[in-house]
């Protein structure tokens, strides 16, 4: 029998192919296809070979796979992730380095009992420092220092462990696999055999993965439809904040956020995110506050708008954070139902602190802020304000108002009432 086979590998899209072409058939990518030769003999025994086990529906016991979550003792994580790690499920931690994933993670790994944290990029004294500047006062902690994927998880079965940490995927290796960590074969290998080992062995576990600039999980976007939750963290739009998301979750919601500060000493959860966007805001002509949902987590953001006569050609429109063809379609609306010519106008839009609002409601706190802007006057102070607006310029009730409101009033912004058309809306914004 043959011992090796020779595939083509999409650096893209990672789907594999048996001939070479200069254009990958998945994903339309051209000259991505590379040649590796896997060794058929050594990648079997990789893989899970024990007899399967089928079972009746009734005879499946849920008690601890379903329920059984370990807090992760950050309020802010824990609701990301839907209330704690599962067990035996994957998570996989994506952002740039230097972004503070494996900051947050010791923080959090530190607290839980029977963790093993292992580390492929640093070494253990390394973390020890890191550990020391953010006051880990767990001095038990079970460290690794090794890439070598195959044999540390043959001492962590020996374990009973809680949570599993690699740091990072990209550094980690199966030594049956002829090819080097970080590479596209590598890492789905790794991500496929610690993907079983948690299942096997009902052990949450954490993969940190760096992200490229494209913003893809380096490579293997193939990881990430092998774990269960994809969440990633963001930064360095504001200050030192952090956000972060859930993209994916088998088990918990998505859209959700949370929000970090990076510190001197460790990532700090930002319970109250709504102050943070709103702390440098003046009442001005064309800035508006509006409350927006971000997963079931509303948040008080700034919307800034400016207009100015067009000198020359077509009125620019720019967006940042929102949707531009939106803004265009607002525009339009405005002009139509309250008489302003906007048609010669530049409109710039910004949803202040790098948020990025994709939701309807925030399309009356934009047409209240070009309208402002217009106008050269500033809205009641303090005051909040959101809806739908629709074509015929008809605003619309959104999702969930209580919850904006109540988030508006404990921040101490008064929640305008919603006029019915935008005919109405000067009436309401300005007194
Ligand atoms: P790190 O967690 O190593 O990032 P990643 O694992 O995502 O690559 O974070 C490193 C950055 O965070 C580095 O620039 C230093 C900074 N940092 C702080 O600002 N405060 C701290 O307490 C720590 C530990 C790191
Ligand atoms: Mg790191």
């Amino acid at each position: 029998m043959k011992k090796s086979k020779t595939i083509y590998l999409c650096q893209n899209c990672g789907n594999e192919f048996m001939s070479w072409s200069g254009k990958c058939e998945a994903c339309g990518e051209w000259n991505s296809l590379k040649e590796i030769r896997v060794d058929t003999a050594t990648i079997k025994t990789t893989r899970n070979k024990e007899s399967l086990d089928i079972k009746k529906l009734e005879q499946i016991e849920v008690g601890e796979n379903r329920s059984n979550r370990i807090s992760t003792g950050i309020s802010e994580l824990d609701r990301v992730l839907g209330g704690g790690l599962v067990r035996g499920s994957v998570v996989l931690l994506g952002g740039e380095p230097g972004i503070g994933k494996s900051t947050l993670t010791l923080q959090f790994a530190s607290k839980i009992p029977n963790c093993l944290y292992l580390s492929a990029e640093e070494s253990l004294p390394q973390i020890k420092i890191r550990a020391d500047r953010i006051k880990i006062d767990n001095k038990n902690m079970s460290l690794v220092a090794s890439g070598d994927l195959e044999q540390v998880l043959l001492e962590a079965s020996k374990m009973s462990l809680e949570l599993l940490v690699i740091d990072s995927i990209q550094a980690v290796f199966l030594n049956s696999i002829p090819a080097t960590p970080g590479s596209m074969v590598q890492v789905r290998e790794c991500g496929i055999y610690l993907q079983n080992f948690a299942k096997k062995m009902n052990i949450a576990t954490l993969i940190i993965g760096h992200v490229t600039k494209e913003g893809t999980i380096a490579g293997p976007k193939i990881v990430e439809h092998l774990v269960d939750t994809v969440l990633f963290l963001e930064g360095e739009r504001f200050l030192d904040g952090r956000i972060l998301r859930s993209m994916k979750n088998r088990f918990g919601p998505t859209n959700e956020i949370g929000v970090f500060m990076m510190g001197g000493n460790g990532m700090k959860e930002i319970t109250n995110p709504s102050e943070l966007f709103l702390l440098e805001r003046e009442n001005r002509a064309g800035s508006v506050v509006t409350a927006t949902l971000e997963g079931s987590r509303p948040l008080l953001v700034e919307i800034q708008a400016l207009t100015l006569p067009t000198h020359f050609g077509y009125p620019k429109r720019t967006a940042s954070g929102f949707d531009l063809n939106r803004l265009n379609l607002l525009a339009a609306v405005i002009q139509k139902g309250t008489g302003i010519n906007l048609s010669n106008h530049d409109i710039y839009l910004n949803v202040v602190g790098g948020m990025k609002i994709s939701e309807p409601a925030a399309d009356l706190a934009v047409c209240a802020s070009i309208i402002s802007s217009y106008k050269n006057i500033a809205i009641k102070s303090d005051s909040c304000i959101w809806g739908e607006v629709g074509l015929m310029g008809e605003v619309r009730r959104v999702t969930k108002e209580e919850i904006r409101q109540k988030e508006s009033i404990k921040l101490g912004y008064k929640p305008l009432d919603k006029p019915k058309d935008l005919r109405e809306l000067n009436k309401v914004i300005f007194s």
